[in-house]
């Protein structure tokens, strides 16, 4: 039984030794202009999702999406968000597409996160991605505001339309 033990302790030392080796040797790569493995495209993202959702209070947005509350949302987006995350009536974002995760353009396929959740990921950010914490530069209510946007972004009434189009 000790010898077993013994064994099962020295295989799982020289396992360790090997995957430190395999990352102080520099044979795990960093780029982003490649997919990488199966096993991180498959398991990070379930690792970000349930890290969210552990993380975020479910909570509906306190903004009324009325006109002015989604003019300032809107102002918002395209200040700070539309580079990496689109134009609504433009082609998706070329910088956007050049991280990895890619920036998700909300103008083709908007989030699958509650409000309570997008709202956790705009303050806080999401750790090795492009995403930053906006925490430190928008107050809540900004973010709550960018928030009422990034789900409506190809149906903004025109009122919201208009006074954006004149931010660029
Ligand atoms: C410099 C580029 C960049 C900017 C600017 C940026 N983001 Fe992101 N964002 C990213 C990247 C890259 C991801 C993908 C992260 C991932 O998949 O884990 C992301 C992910 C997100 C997500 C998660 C959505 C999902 O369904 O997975 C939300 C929400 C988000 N961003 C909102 C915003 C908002 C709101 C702003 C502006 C206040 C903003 N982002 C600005 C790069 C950016």
């Amino acid at each position: 039984m000790k010898k077993l033990v013994l064994a099962i302790t020295v295989l799982l030392v020289i396992a360790l030794m090997i995957g430190v080796g395999v990352f102080k040797l520099g044979l795990v790569p960093v780029n982003a202009d490649v997919p990488p493995s199966g096993l991180e495209t498959r398991f990070i993202p379930i690792a970000v999702h349930a890290s969210v959702a552990n993380h975020a209070e479910e909570q509906p947005n306190p903004m009324v999406p009325t006109d002015e509350n989604l003019i300032a949302g809107g102002e918002v987006y395209t200040v700070m968000c539309a580079r990496c995350h689109g134009v609504p009536g433009r082609g998706p974002s070329v910088l956007g597409a050049s991280f990895y995760p890619p920036a998700p353009q909300f103008t083709v396929q908007p989030s699958g996160y509650s409000e309570g959740e997008l709202f956790w990921i705009v303050k806080h950010g999401i750790r090795n991605t492009g995403m930053p914490a906006w925490g430190r530069l928008l107050s809540d209510q900004d973010i709550w505001h960018v928030v009422a946007v990034l789900r409506r972004l190809n149906s903004l009434p025109s009122a919201v339309e208009n006074s954006r189009s004149k931010l660029h």
